[in-house]
């Protein structure tokens, strides 16, 4: 086989990847180790922020997106408590977020390329990228080894892919920091008990309440690092969620039947660089960031319109300074957001043993947020996103 872009991992990343080329006038082949059940029933996140939604709708995958996406206009933060609303478009000159699940993402995608783009093949492994100068990716499909021969390769290939590999060791940086803690995760079918989401800081521990529908509810409560999903039962996970959602008005959590469990390590990773040759790394592939500032799936959309966009241009004008300012553009944003990401998890989640001065840290960082104005603006703006390279 042969294309102008072989892309690894059909997630968002590589989706969207296959969209935007195909808009240009570029053809592409990806190659998805998964069958397509999985990879659009695959619970991860929620968020878009309005570059994304902006990207999704020029690229022809916006008309259910605005019909069943829930368009946000701020979050709720509580400790000790208190109740503090962070107002996004009052501090950030009008930008809200939208709620709309990546598997919804994905889905929209998958029918648009299944319909007039390129050859989409699940269940084909990557194996290997070889010669990152006149790339080859060896791939297995149907019990039969092939190999994809393209001008370039783009590894939207998550955490877990090859990709990376194809990079010389001694040419990489690796920064990375792990957390005690990850997430409970888990859907139930009842109607959200809040109409925005609610980060709640605990001494117990950090809980989110998100939703997926005005009758679906996404909830995740922080546990312990290496937590199984089957540790816990659906009464205790109700119960422990009450508990960190107190406020002293008395406001209730409704339940529901529970639908889906499962646990989400937490991790800050970055690879540098995101370029070798005509290798090219985008989304979980090159960078890892907590769920807590939900960045994940805005930082590869970033990537992989930041690529698109030097791709086309070395088409239109033979130069390749966009393709060459590859990495260094999506690291720019990429470390904006493993910063906003960590002071988020931080400042919301209690580490087993932290110390009462730490504690009071916390505290005093959630006051300086709900009593000025210059650091909610900055929670709003990383949030809402920040500009793409
Ligand atoms: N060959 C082919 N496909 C592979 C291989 C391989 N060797 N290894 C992994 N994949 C596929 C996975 O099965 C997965 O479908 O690559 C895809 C990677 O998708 P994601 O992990 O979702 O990564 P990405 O597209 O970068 O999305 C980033 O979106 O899902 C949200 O918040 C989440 O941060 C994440 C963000
Ligand atoms: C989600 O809805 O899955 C979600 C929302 C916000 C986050 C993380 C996950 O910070």
């Amino acid at each position: 086989m042969r294309t102008t872009v072989g892309i690894i991992g059909a997630g968002p990343a590589g989706l969207l990847l296959a969209r935007l080329l195909h808009d240009a006038g570029i053809d592409s082949v990806v190659l998805e180790s998964r069958d397509r059940a999985y990879v659009e029933q695959r619970q991860r996140a929620g968020i878009l922020e309005q570059g994304t939604v902006d990207v999704l709708r020029a690229a022809g995958a916006g008309e259910r997106m605005d019909r069943e996406g829930l368009p946000h206009d701020g979050i709720e933060l509580r400790f000790a408590g208190r109740r503090h609303r962070v107002d996004f478009p009052a501090l950030t000159g009008g930008r809200s977020v939208t709620v709309y699940a990546q598997t919804e993402v994905c889905k929209d995608l998958i029918a648009l390329q299944l319909r007039d783009g390129g050859p989409l093949l699940f269940e084909a492994e990557a194996l290997a990228v070889e010669d990152t100068d006149s790339p080859r990716v060896r791939f297995r499909h149907e019990g039969a080894e092939g190999v994809l021969e393209c001008d370039y390769v783009v590894g939207c290939d998550g955490f877990w892919g090859v990709a990376r590999k194809a990079i010389p060791a001694e040419l990489t940086q690796v920064f990375e920091r792990t957390y005690p803690f990850g997430w409970l995760g888990i859907l139930a079918d009842v109607a959200p008990s809040h109409d925005e989401l609610v980060y709640a800081r605990h001494d117990r521990g950090f809980a989110l309440l998100s939703m997926r529908s005005p009758s679906v509810s996404r909830l995740y409560l922080q546990v312990p690092a290496g937590t199984e999903a089957e540790e816990w039962g659906d009464e205790e996970i109700w119960d422990e969620l009450e508990r960190r959602f107190e406020t002293a008005d008395g406001w209730r959590l409704e339940r529901g039947p529970i639908t889906q469990k499962s646990v989400t390590p937490m991790r800050s990773y970055v690879h540098e660089p995101m370029r070798h040759g005509r290798l090219f790394l985008a989304g979980d592939a090159a960078h890892i960031v907590p769920p807590t500032g939900a960045k994940g799936l805005n930082l590869a959309v970033g990537d992989v319109v930041t690529f698109a966009r030097a791709l086309v241009h070395r088409e239109e004008t033979g130069s390749a300074e966009l393709l060459d300012a590859y990495s260094a553009t999506c690291l720019r944003r990429v470390w904006q957001a493993e910063r906003f990401s960590y002071d988020m998890t931080t400042m919301l989640h209690r580490v087993p043993g932290a110390t009462p001065f730490e504690d009071r840290l916390q505290l005093a960082r959630l006051e300086r947020i709900a009593g000025s104005r210059a650091a909610e603006t900055d929670l709003a703006e990383g949030y809402t996103g920040f500009p793409f390279g």
